[in-house]
């Protein structure tokens, strides 16, 4: 059926196609437009704000290198793709085509060595991206982006600009129109201080494209709690704040695994006496589901913009098509011709979309 679901699953084949088919150097604008006008979620905050553990929490995995410093060194552009129940579930990067991961541990080790790849074992950054889909039943249809965290020092071995290096290249991804801010704030800090929202204000001022994503509630001081923030009240967002409980490091330190973190987080909210008239609202599996639901309805309400761009790529494509031939080009060809593909098939849903879509549609 054409339903959104699928209709995300085809936004992300059509962003891995742009991704490969830019290896090639095309000065194609068509492509990166194309790019820009899909929609995608970007997880931004500062460093040891909880970044990398929403996105754990999420996808409902651990594999995600992490530690102290600045671990997130290149984008990680993470696609999840829902599959049916009882499919076993496996990752694939785009730089190892075939190669299917099961386990996860060695998920986490090729990022880091990917990582490493680019930027030495330095501390450096790179603004080029791992690709990573996950495929599993337990999952929401999603495109989530995690960041090198913002950060106000250098360390020992990064050159000064890298603090500089990091803002820009958060804010090359936060300032398209078609971001979705993850903006994570930890509880435990003055959101007023808090760099997500430093970032977030700046670029979407009204606040209807960042989601407010409050960590480590649990480790507020005895006494106070987050409602002011949480309800809207500290600093309103269009979308409703979503409080999260991650692991903390000794749960991570002691294996303590995403089921049962997941577990302690609900019974958290269920049996906060703060919170209690919010738990149907918190807590990671919500903030998933919020997500996908909204990465939705935004794919929807954007198709007569984003048929267009592809019948305008369809044309561009067909005519660099035209113009190949040279050896080295054939796979740029090849990837050229399976690029037109999706898009044309992504023109007839759009088009069924656009026509009030017909009941019962086969995919
Ligand atoms: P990142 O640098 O923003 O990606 O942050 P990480 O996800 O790596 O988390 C940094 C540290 O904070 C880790 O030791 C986590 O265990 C811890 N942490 C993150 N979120 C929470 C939370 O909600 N509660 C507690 N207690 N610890 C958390
Ligand atoms: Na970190
Ligand atoms: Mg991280």
């Amino acid at each position: 059926m054409a339903t959104m679901e699928s209709l995300i699953g085809l936004v992300n084949r059509i962003q891995r196609a742009c991704t490969v088919l830019g290896d090639y150097g095309g000065d194609e604008a068509a492509l990166p437009t194309l790019w820009e006008a899909l929609p995608s979620v970007v997880v931004v905050g500062g460093q040891s704000s909880g970044k990398s553990s929403v996105l754990e929490s999420i996808v409902g995995r651990d594999f995600l290198p992490r530690g102290s410093g600045i671990v997130t060194r290149r984008p990680l552009v993470l696609q999840l793709q829902k599959t049916e129940q009882g499919l076993q579930e496996y990752a694939e990067f785009l730089h190892l085509p075939k190669k299917k991961f099961t386990d996860f541990s060695i998920v986490r080790k090729e990022i880091q060595d990917e990582t490493d790849r680019l930027t030495g074992k330095s501390k450096q950054i790179s603004p080029v991206p791992i690709h990573l889909s996950i495929y599993s039943p337990n999952v929401v249809n999603l495109t989530l982006i995690d960041l090198p965290g913002l950060t106000k020092v250098a360390v020992e071995g990064q050159p000064e600009s890298i603090v500089q290096d990091i803002e820009n290249m958060v804010r090359s991804y936060v300032e398209k129109p078609n971001c979705i801010i993850l903006a994570i704030t930890p509880a435990n800090q003055d959101v007023a201080t808090s760099d997500a929202i430093k970032i977030a204000r700046e670029v979407d001022p009204t606040g209807e494209r960042t989601f407010g994503v409050l960590t480590k509630i649990d480790l507020m001081d005895r006494g106070t709690n987050a409602l002011d923030v949480l309800e809207g009240r500290s600093y309103r967002l269009q979308h409703p704040w979503v409080g999260i409980v991650n692991r903390s490091q000794a749960d991570i330190n002691k294996n303590v695994d995403m089921i049962a973190a997941r577990q302690r987080e609900r019974e958290f909210f269920a049996t906060s006496p703060d919170y209690g008239h919010l738990t149907s609202k918190m807590g990671s599996e919500y903030l998933a589901k919020l997500l996908s639901k909204h990465l939705e309805s935004v794919i929807k309400a954007r198709i007569p913009g984003i048929a267009s761009l592809i019948n305008r790529s369809i044309d561009e494509l067909e005519a660099e098509l035209d113009h190949l031939g040279r050896p080295v080009a054939i796979d740029a060809g090849a990837q050229l011709y399976a690029i037109l593909e999706l898009c044309r098939i992504f023109d007839q849903i759009f088009k069924e979309h656009l026509d009030g879509g017909r009941p019962g549609g086969d995919r």
